[in-house]
């Protein structure tokens, strides 16, 4: 039997938080990772040309890499282009990234929730239509930062990135109303969990981050199961190269940048 192959894309470094669960779940696949960085943040780009962009470039890598399953591991492009990809690729699945708002509205005690994601996504009719469908009974505060996924990014590549700077982008998720405080924070950009730690250090009181990584990946590994590619055991380290990493800007990475794809199992390609 071959093993499956998995194109896992976003504008950047984000989609890698997804892609390494994903290789927990599948350590024998064989993976592409792609980032358009050439245009990073796609949060800023207005729809219309977003799906024109997203699809044009994922047509080319759909035909170069052959994947048996395209994960779209970003929050802001999967909101919007999922229903064209799906069908000018019939017969081959799409596993998006959308807000996890109906865990946290269906875990919530205080009622009171935040979405923190781009701008762009908060702005989408598919994140109001969510929180239409999974949390009429909470509040939910709709946070958009333009900034975080840049400072992801630059935390990443071994920057440094202020404290308080981020600790302005997450401040407004803090809500407090007839004594009830936001328990849940939603993590609507891929890019974020990789600022986890600092997020727990800088957060006003103590909220679930709520990461939908796993159960994207979960998806993945049933998905493939279902072409008849059959389950492996779960790895927790990420020991090995397991694909390669394209970047549309085609700028060879930096020490620790490089270490970083590494230790997720992805090694450097030119596009
Ligand atoms: N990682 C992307 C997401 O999940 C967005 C970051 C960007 O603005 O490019 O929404």
């Amino acid at each position: 039997m071959t093993v499956p192959a998995i194109l896992v894309f976003d504008s950047g470094l984000g989609g890698l938080t997804v892609h390494a669960e994903i290789v927990r779940l599948r350590p024998g696949a064989r993976y592409v990772y792609l980032a358009d960085d050439a245009v990073f943040p796609y949060g800023a780009i207005p729809a219309a040309d977003l799906t024109d962009r997203v699809c044009g470039l994922l047509g080319d890598w759909i035909g170069r890499a052959q994947p048996d399953v395209v994960v779209i591991a970003c929050n802001t492009a999967s909101t919007l282009v999922l229903p064209r990809l799906r069908a000018t690729h019939p017969g081959l699945p799409f596993v998006g990234t959308v807000p996890a708002v109906k865990p946290a509205a269906a875990q919530s005690h205080s009622g009171l929730i935040s979405v923190l994601a781009t701008p762009a996504t908060v702005a989408r009719d598919y994140t109001h239509d969510l929180i239409r469908q999974h949390a009429a009974h909470c509040e939910v505060e709709l946070v958009g930062s333009a900034r975080l996924a840049t400072l992801a990014e630059a935390a990443m590549k071994g920057e440094a990135v202020p404290d308080s700077a981020i600790a302005a982008e997450i401040a407004p998720c803090f809500v407090e109303r007839d004594g009830r405080r936001t328990d849940h924070v939603v993590l609507a950009c891929t890019h974020y969990p990789l600022l986890l730690d600092r997020f727990r250090r800088l957060a006003k009181w103590h909220v679930a981050w709520v990461d939908p990584a796993h159960a994207i990946a979960r998806r993945v590994d049933h998905v493939l199961a279902e072409r008849g590619f059959p389950h492996e055991p779960h790895v927790e380290a990420i020991d090995e190269i397991r694909g390669e990493a394209f970047f549309t800007r085609d700028v060879r990475p930096g020490e620790d940048l490089a270490a970083a794809l590494a230790a997720r199992g992805l090694r450097w390609a030119k596009a």
